[in-house]
């Protein structure tokens, strides 16, 4: 019998008119092997007010959200695993990101989380670990290994493809990998909760 496929969203943290942020999760998709079945979610494509709801959502985790933000909480529910595509903006992530994060809260419980970053000099690593801190509030488990692209405009030629892709083909494959071990225990041990 094969493996269950566990579900993996790639979001796409970035949401400005002429972003980079698609050809990276593209080339991020690409490399996902079948032990996952994945989901890009673009954030662009979301209702993300900046005004919170007025109470929190681990208050009230089904609390109403904005119509056009109901596509994105079903998708975030339904993945097991994410995995964030992010710049470095002012040496932090993306503010559409934050609002994604902060309007949810069940959905984020208990997953395990992967990034890929890319920016200037520093790759989207900055962006990368203000992510660790806020999702370690959100009670998800980040995995060590990331893909960065320092520089990604000198890395991808104009077509959107890497110039020399081994070693960040490597660096997805390692990222793949942890979050497939992770994935699969918190699976199993959300199922084992509920079962008991
Ligand atoms: C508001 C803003 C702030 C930025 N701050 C940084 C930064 O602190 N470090 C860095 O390396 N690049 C920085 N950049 C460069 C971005 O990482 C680069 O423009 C990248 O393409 C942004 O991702 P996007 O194209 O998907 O929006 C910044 C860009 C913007 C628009």
């Amino acid at each position: 019998m094969s493996a269950q496929r566990l579900k993996l969203a790639i979001i796409i943290g970035s949401v400005r008119e002429g972003r980079f942020g698609p050809v990276v999760a593209n080339w991020f998709a690409q490399q996902v092997d079948d032990r996952f079945e994945v989901d890009v979610i673009d954030l662009a494509e979301a209702e993300l007010p900046a005004a919170l709801p007025p109470v929190p959502p681990a208050v009230d985790p089904d609390m109403p959200r904005p119509a056009g933000m109901s596509d994105l909480t079903e998708r975030l529910a339904a993945a097991d695993a994410y995995v964030v595509v992010t710049p470095d903006y002012n040496r932090s992530y993306p503010a559409a990101l934050k609002s994604a994060i902060d309007w949810h809260y069940t959905q984020w419980d208990a997953k395990s989380i992967g990034f890929v970053g890319y920016s200037g000099g520093s790759g989207g690593l900055l962006a990368i670990e203000h992510l660790r801190q806020v999702f370690n509030e959100l009670n998800a488990h980040t995995v060590r290994n990331y893909v960065s692209f320092p520089r990604y405009y000198m890395l991808f030629d104009e077509n959107g493809q890497l110039r020399e892709p081994a070693g960040f083909e490597a660096e997805a494959r390692a990222l793949l990998d942890q979050l497939h071990w992770w994935t699969s225990a918190l699976v199993a041990a959300r199922a084992a909760q509920v079962a008991a």
